[in-house]
């Protein structure tokens, strides 16, 4: 089949090379010439595992192109995936301007037959108004008579296992309201779907709210054991073990239930704002939605108040090791992430920091700038290295099994504070550390 895919971020990227890799031609076009030149040459604007052999591979055998040019994408494709960004406006409600402006395109260049999928998280009814969009642009050139179809396919991918989820997705969700579309959707996900049957048909509403839900639910957990961490520290109970606990109940599973410093991303704090948004607009206000922004906002300074309890408000003299930037492992997207705040903070109350990622450090550079006290270590033991303390942010496997005899004596005060319960408090204690885990007794 021949697909256009309208936007070459982390959506319309792995859309566009997952498919070419299933025997599809594809087209991508993004407004960016430096990026699609950049793509040309090989070279990706995010890391993400296994996607550079992917694309790679599938442009050397001419399955994948890139473009600037929208009329060429839109003469390409009999499906037009709508793969742009949706960032959030000022209200927090998302800015559906770039959808609206590729809707426009394809209805300006169109002259046959397209599937216009809208791939980007998107509020409900946005599917309506590129209808809308593409029918007026129809009008002005006097086709209205050329068939179109808009459906809804969310995307559930997951950073730093973007290919892996898009080639083996647990559902796909398609909202379609006509026969001709529903035909397309199945045949173009066919491969996807030869050991079960994975799509999951509704109409077009349900699938833009689906997408929002199940974020929302996610975040709504994370928010949740968050808390219960919070509450088990005060109660001298052990979270760790209470997430295994209720983790074993099949209703709730043992999925997504890890307490940490706040969810981040580009995703989550997006959607919950974008929902909150939604709702409020047609008067049903999402009062746990709400609460669960609320305790992120709040999670995301849980470290910061460790170590003042720990040295004091004024941390100026002192200097802390960070490890992790990224909002997640295996990712170099500091979007939102906890690191930021964490940093901030620091650098605020006059700390020196030094900070260690195995891929986000120049993501960090440029989100931080140039803060007073911050420096970037080469190697997570470089970082502890004359510090006074270690703030474990993100979970890398890099960071899970350190030689905690060394860092015990490469750290100036032996104290470390883990925003991801990275360590067994009992090695801690043998190795002479003073550990502060997130809701299980600390060892002192
Ligand atoms: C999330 C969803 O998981 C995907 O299904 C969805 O497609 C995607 O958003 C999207 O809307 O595009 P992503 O933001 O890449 O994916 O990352 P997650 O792995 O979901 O993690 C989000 C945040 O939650 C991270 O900051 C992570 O540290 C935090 N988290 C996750 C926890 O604190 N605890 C957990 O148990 C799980």
């Amino acid at each position: 089949m021949k697909l256009t895919i309208v936007g070459t971020g982390y959506v319309g990227l792995v859309t566009g090379a997952c498919f070419a890799e299933m025997g599809n031609d594809v087209l991508c076009v993004d407004l960016d010439p430096g990026k699609i030149e950049r793509l040309r040459q090989g070279e990706l604007p995010i890391f993400e595992p296994g996607l550079k052999e992917i694309v790679l591979r599938n442009a050397a055998e001419g399955r994948l192109h890139f473009t600037t040019d929208i009329q060429e994408g839109v003469r390409f494709g009999t499906m037009q995936f709508i793969a742009v960004g949706t960032p959030p406006g000022e209200d927090g409600s998302a800015d559906m301007q770039h959808v609206l402006t590729a809707a426009r395109a394809i209805g300006r260049h169109m002259s046959d037959y397209k599937l216009v999928i809208d791939k980007s998280t998107v509020p409900v009814g946005t599917a309506d108004a590129v209808q809308a969009e593409i029918a007026k642009a129809l009008a002005e050139r006097g086709m209205s008579k050329v068939p179109f179809s808009v459906v809804s396919n969310p995307e559930f991918l997951k950073e730093g296992a973007a290919v892996e989820d898009f080639m083996r997705p647990d559902r796909i969700i398609v909202g379609v309201d006509d026969d001709r579309a529903a035909l397309l959707m199945r045949a173009l996900y066919a491969p996807f779907q030869r050991q079960r049957d994975k799509l999951v048909l509704m109409d077009v509403r349900s699938a833009e709210l689906t997408k929002y839900a199940a974020n929302a639910m996610l975040a709504t957990r994370i928010s949740f054991m968050n808390e219960m961490a919070l509450l088990a520290e005060k109660l001298g109970a052990d979270i760790e073990q209470v997430r295994r606990g209720i983790g074993s109940d099949a209703r709730i599973g043992p999925q997504f239930l890890y307490p940490g410093c706040g969810y981040g991303g580009s995703c989550f704090p997006k959607d919950v704002k974008a929902l909150l948004s939604s709702a409020a607009g047609v008067g049903e206000p999402l009062h746990v939605l709400q609460a669960v922004e609320r305790a992120n906002d709040r999670q995301k300074h849980v470290l910061v108040d460790r170590v003042v309890n720990r040295f004091g408000a004024d941390l100026s003299g002192m200097r802390f090791a960070v490890w992790g930037l990224a909002f997640k492992p295996e990712t170099d997207d500091v979007r939102e992430a906890p690191s930021l705040v964490v940093v901030r903070e620091l650098a605020a109350r006059g700390a020196r920091i030094v900070a260690h990622d195995p891929e986000a450090m120049d993501r960090a550079r440029e989100a931080l700038g140039e803060l007073p006290g911050l420096e970037y270590a080469p190697s997570p033991m470089a970082a502890l290295e004359g510090s006074d303390a270690l703030i474990v942010v993100t979970e890398w496997k890099v960071y899970r099994v350190p030689d905690f005899t060394r860092m015990a004596t490469v750290l100036r005060q032996p104290v470390v504070i883990d925003g991801r319960n990275l360590y067994e408090p009992a090695m801690m204690r043998e190795c002479g550390l003073e550990y502060h885990p997130l809701g299980r007794p600390a060892v002192a």
